[in-house]
């Protein structure tokens, strides 16, 4: 969790009266794990729970599939058309895969979206492309290429395009870390962690204010998803304070780690999630040992679904498989992967990578939507033989 912010207008003492032009506001607790985890106080102009109407939403059918006859999956993004998807952030997202902890979608999105929160857990969206602004509760975050944005569960939210935006979103049924090993007692980034608290960015100038009446907001629980109508704009918060907030790191503002040899996956993480990480590989030089094999050894993390999203720059370890900019790989369990042919040796003179990835690895099977096949190349799977 972020550290301590506060913006905007709030009461000396928590739950004390607290007027905005002589009308006293309606104070909200964004809390985590029941009334024990993180929160944060929000300071509302209007009754945050008056709605004036429910209705149901039908998300669009998607069936999911076991990944039987175990195969390892290279999804191209760039084949995901369709041409009655929303051309927004929260309705147009291609679930691809997915477990009970978490869902990895992926949309392209050209104007604003409806508002929207989600009850399940806390978004990870990566930009991939573009650039926008997340307007929330909690004011305006401006993102752009290269950002992760951690959206926390419940807070209500939507996306402002400002340049056309492609974005890998990863929908968790629970909360999205720092990992508890980059943090010290105090709560503070220790040293040698790959961010500081620098690197991360809050919605930090004053709350929006926004009038309007009879509001949707589109809220997704582990039950599906409805509209729930607000009787007033739920922008309406004057101050807030608390460690539960939308926040953004760049990929770019992550330090990379390297050795004189081969360093594994886990010094590049990022995040943690529930039964899940999220690692950054970012351009750095490479291992430096005379000997070193600048390629990762073949591997089978036999506890992980492994997903790798390749963002930016060159792969040289799996030159001449298909894998591009756009691509997501899916290595399961019980399948080895490593090296495409011949890149160790194309590798012995290279002194940097300059890739830009994001990788995923699920500690429980993920299951692959009808989207995630039907984008899937079939020769994938045999790529290492060719
Ligand atoms: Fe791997």
């Amino acid at each position: 969790m972020p550290y301590y912010r506060r913006v905007g207008d709030i009461p000396r003492k928590r739950h004390t009266l607290h007027r905005a032009g002589g009308a006293v506001v309606a104070e909200e607790l964004v809390g985590t794990d029941g009334f024990g985890g993180a929160s944060a106080l929000l300071y509302h102009r209007h009754s945050p729970s008056a709605v004036v109407r429910i209705d149901a939403l039908d998300e669009a059918n998607q069936c999911w599939h076991a990944n039987r006859p175990l195969r390892p999956h290279h999804l191209r993004t760039s084949s995901l058309v369709d041409a009655t998807a929303s051309p927004d952030a929260i309705r147009g997202r291609h679930p691809l895969l997915g477990n009970d902890d978490v869902r990895i979608g992926w949309v392209r999105a050209t104007e604003t979206s409806p508002l929207a929160r989600d009850a399940t857990g806390d978004q990870l969206v990566y930009l991939h492309e573009g650039a926008a602004v997340l307007e929330s509760v909690f004011g305006a975050l401006a993102v752009a290429s290269g950002d992760y944005v951690v959206v926390p569960a419940g807070v209500t939210h939507r996306w402002v395009v400002t340049s056309p935006v492609e974005l890998l979103v990863f929908e968790a049924r629970g909360h999205v870390t720092i990992p508890p090993r980059y943090m010290n007692a105090a709560g503070q980034l220790v040293e040698g962690a790959p961010y500081s608290e620098r690197d991360l960015r809050g919605p930090d100038a004053e709350p929006l204010l926004v009038d309007g009446d009879d509001v949707p907001v589109i809220v997704r629980t582990r039950a599906g998803v409805s509209v729930h109508v607000h009787a007033t704009h739920p922008f309406d918060v004057i101050g807030w304070d608390g460690y539960v907030y939308p926040w953004a790191l760049s990929i770019h503002d992550f330090e990379p780690i390297v050795g004189r040899i081969h360093q594994p996956p886990p010094v590049h993480q990022t995040f943690a999630g529930p039964n899940f990480v999220v690692c950054s590989f970012v351009p750095r030089p490479y291992d430096f040992d005379p000997d070193a094999v600048k390629v990762p050894y073949h591997h089978s993390n036999v506890d992980c679904d492994e997903v790798l999203f390749y963002s930016a720059g060159d792969f040289m370890s799996r030159a001449g498989s298909g894998i591009g900019v756009g691509s997501i790989s899916l290595h399961p369990p019980g399948f080895v992967h490593g090296p495409q042919p011949g890149s160790r040796e194309r590798s012995t003179d290279a002194t940097r990578t300059e890739e830009l990835a994001v990788m995923l690895d699920a500690f429980r099977p993920l299951a692959l939507s009808d989207d995630a096949l039907a984008i899937s190349d079939p020769s994938y799977p045999y790529s290492w033989s060719r």
